[in-house]
């Protein structure tokens, strides 16, 4: 969930902006119908508006689609564009659009749902002849000396003025990516690319990065970088490379679990994997460093995983088991509680006063129950 700041800065990205301007302009037609799939405060909706669009679809379930709807008022194209507060794998529309645009990656394009999404709108809500934006990314990656973005993940946990051992947390935090700006001084590898997701044909979420080189220069490697180049239309795009113009979206940094000396022709294999599981994202990487020139003495060999970067306790690890028969907790008996109700057609108001009574000291007020169960209101009623 963005909030409104979130939605200004993407707006402000220049570099972004000016090419999704362009993508949109090259594409849109007056007379077009358009899908705008995650339209967040409305602007490329405004943007087809403004191309002369005879129809805009901007879709998008966060609460920011009221601002949205706010702004195409206020400019005029109320009429021309229908405001649909829901994700686009729910939605169904009467007509095919000429033109679907989006932009749901983050760091990357494996991101949230953007892929199942795209997936499912090319084959649900394009017109044969339509047209996507993007038509594709590529993903590049390399090698890097990093030493402060390492150090932010192991720092805390090494140097302590407690005198106590903190080093239980590190392998966690070593099986943790993040957004780290690289600059092409830090790359120790020509920069590989890797993989491209074609959107026009792409059938799955999940994705694999694979990529070996000689290693450029002497330093110590902390970890893998990995970016995307977009392809708007197949005039315009824009890149995320170490020493563009800086973009929003950033480079991403998978560290090593620990540092390693790397030296002129000592060759890398390294082997990404992206699984698309339960709504969300299990990165693997498994890293293999070997001597120079060699392709059999290693120097490292790492495999790493979000899957390892949270400590799970053996009762939840149990708590997912397949012979595991639960038992609701007060706050589950809670739930269950409103959502019958709700299911029973009762009013939020009802639903509060019944809460204040079986459930008095959860709810001392009236207010705090109305509150609780408008907030699922929001989640769950049609
Ligand atoms: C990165 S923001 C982009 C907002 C705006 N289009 C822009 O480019 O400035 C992505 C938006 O897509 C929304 N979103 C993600 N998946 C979606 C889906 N399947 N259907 C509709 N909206 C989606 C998110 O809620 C978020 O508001």
């Amino acid at each position: 969930m963005y909030s409104l700041l979130s939605y200004g800065k993407m707006m402000r990205d220049r570099g972004r902006m000016a090419a999704y301007g362009e993508a949109l302009r090259q594409t849109v037609k007056p007379g077009s119908i358009v899908v705008d799939i995650g339209t967040g405060t409305g602007i490329f909706a405004l943007l087809a508006c403004q191309l002369g669009a005879k129809q805009v679809y901007a879709i998008e379930p966060d609460r920011a689609i009221a601002v949205a709807k706010e702004i195409a008022q206020a400019n005029g194209y109320d009429d021309r564009v229908c405001f649909i507060q829901e994700n686009s794998t729910q939605v169904e529309l009467p007509h095919r659009a000429d033109v679907i645009v989006s932009d749901l990656r983050g760091v990357l394009p494996f991101f949230g749902a953007h892929l199942p999404s795209i997936i499912d709108a090319r084959e649900r809500l394009l017109a044969p002849e339509g047209v996507l934006i993007p038509l594709r990314d590529r993903v590049w990656a390399t090698i890097v000396e990093a030493p402060q973005l390492y150090e932010q993940y192991t720092s805390p946990w090494d140097d302590n003025p407690y005198g106590l051992q903190l080093q239980g947390a590190k392998p966690f935090v070593t099986n943790t990516w993040r957004k780290g700006k690289i600059t092409p001084e830090q790359c120790l590898l020509a920069p590989q690319p890797c993989l491209t997701l074609d959107y026009t044909c792409i059938e799955d979420a999940n994705g694999t990065v694979e990529f070996a080189g000689t290693i450029s220069r002497s330093g110590i490697a902390h970890g893998i970088c990995l970016w995307f180049d977009a392809t708007l239309t197949e005039k315009i795009g824009f890149s995320n490379a170490p020493g563009q113009p800086e973009l929003i979206y950033g480079q991403a940094f998978f560290p090593w679990k620990t540092p390693i000396t790397v030296e002129p022709r000592d060759r890398v294999s390294i082997k990404l994997q992206a699984n698309w599981v339960h709504q969300d994202y299990i990165w693997r990487w498994h890293s293999q460093i070997f001597h120079q020139g060699q392709s059999t003495q290693l120097k490292a060999n790492f495999e790493q995983s979000t899957f390892w970067s949270q400590p799970l306790s053996s009762m939840q690890l149990h708590k997912q088991a397949n012979a595991f028969v639960p038992s609701l907790n007060p706050d589950g008996k809670i739930l269950q509680t409103i959502l019958q109700l709700m299911n029973e057609q009762k009013s939020l108001g009802e639903i509060a006063r019944h809460l204040t009574a079986q459930f008095p000291e959860t709810f001392p007020t009236w207010q705090l129950a109305l509150r609780r169960v408008g907030e699922l209101s929001q989640q769950y009623s049609l």
